[in-house]
């Protein structure tokens, strides 16, 4: 397990900050990468034709170590709407055919699929909630029905934190054939995850939360077979001669047949991939089994404390080792959030879950003090 890195955040001592869900806070190394580079903005003959391309390869290299992929198959990208519009133009969908996804699913994951099933004459299929908690069964059994054809999923359902097991929802395919499109967001840094097992077709993440990167920036795992796909927008950095800036009004009409055919425009984005850089240096440098492993023994300490009030959190067996979507008996609250704020103390509620998400910069003295508090607003 890791020590406590508090020290490597800008975190005052007296704020309790259990939110990484919502975002992460910057690393000092990120701030000072970030600084580094709005200052190269202000002096413009300091940026090479040549960064166009390397923070970008430097940024795909990173993300792919972290789930076994090669650099060619990351495409870099705003937003997971934009990863999730992306697929939905490339994967087939036919008329009678289904889109799974889970229920209270982050609309990202959802409004692409709506519109494309309309589109086609297809229909979306929500798994509902399972009472015992456990997404993976709940998956597996309505995989049964054999007119799904795209299955959109989550890792880690924001909401309650349940984990779902990509790798053995991914084998259903030996029997039966879907396209799996899955959303990393909410545990990509924390989780580790293996495409060369999975093969997913497309594998969407944000930045901003657990791979402590800058907001509007995210990656995209392209499976290989969609590497001659459609790709959402028809700039030039992607093109065969794009490096020759003299000559780029030599107009070609091919698109690089790898996954950075799917790039955004302007991916080189100089302010924010430094910042993105220096969180994915970081994970690489705790290793994502440590981190894991310290979030674990985190959550589950402060998960038997809250047992102990009242509260109840999914199953240990597939909750997500660094997320508590826990719920109260008696419920909670209407201003619970604005009274632990008061007390410098940051979570979000989503649905009828608080929730609490951790990471390395937070401390006893942090889960101490959200107990205390918590008990105080059950008693009122
Ligand atoms: C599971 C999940 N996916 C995606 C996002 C962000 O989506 P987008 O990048 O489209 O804003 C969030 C934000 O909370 C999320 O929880």
């Amino acid at each position: 397990m890791l020590e406590n890195q508090r020290h490597l955040f800008d975190i005052p001592a007296d704020v309790r900050y259990l939110n990484c869900a919502y975002m992460s806070p910057l690393l000092k190394s990120s701030v000072q990468a970030g600084h580094a580079a709005v200052d190269a903005k202000a002096r413009p003959w300091t940026i090479s034709q040549a960064d166009f391309f390397s923070y970008s390869k430097t940024a795909r290299d990173l993300f792919a170590g972290l789930i076994n992929a090669r650099v060619e198959d990351i495409a870099i990208v705003s937003s997971v709407s934009y990863g999730t519009a992306t697929a939905a133009l490339n994967v087939p969908l036919g008329a009678g055919e289904k889109v799974l996804v889970l229920a209270e699913e982050f609309p990202s994951n959802l409004y692409s699929w709506r519109v494309k099933a309309k589109a086609c004459g297809a229909e979306i299929k929500v798994v509902e909630r399972p009472v015992d908690t456990n997404w993976t069964a709940a998956v597996m059994a309505a995989l049964e029905d054999q007119r799904v054809s795209v299955v959109v999923i989550p890792q880690t359902h924001w909401i309650d934190g349940g984990q779902l097991d990509l790798e053995r929802i991914a084998a259903v395919r030996k029997i039966h054939d879907f396209a799996l499109v899955i959303d990393l967001t909410q545990s990509l840094g924390v989780v580790g995850v293996d495409v060369q097992r999975i093969q997913p077709d497309f594998l969407i993440c944000a930045t901003y939360k657990w791979l402590l990167g800058p907001y509007a920036l995210g990656f995209v795992y392209v499976n290989p077979r969609h590497h001659a796909g459609y790709p959402l927008e028809h700039g030039w950095v992607n093109r065969p001669g794009a490096e020759n800036f003299s000559r780029l009004i030599d107009y070609v009409d091919e698109i690089n047949l790898d996954a950075t055919r799917f790039d955004m425009g302007e991916r080189s984005n100089f302010q924010l991939m430094p910042i993105a850089i220096a969180g994915l240096e970081q994970i690489h440098r705790w290793g994502q089994l440590q981190i894991e492993r310290s979030l674990r023994h985190y959550t589950q300490m402060l998960r038997h404390e809250l047992e102990a009030i009242g509260f109840s959190a999914c199953d240990e067996a597939w909750r997500s080792p660094h997320y508590l979507g826990v719920q109260h008996s008696e419920g909670l609250p209407e201003d619970i959030l604005q009274r632990l704020a008061n007390e410098k103390i940051y979570l979000s509620k989503r649905g009828d879950s608080l929730r609490i998400s951790p990471h390395l910069y937070n401390n006893e003295a942090d889960a101490q003090s959200l107990l205390g508090a918590l008990k105080d607003c059950l008693r009122r």
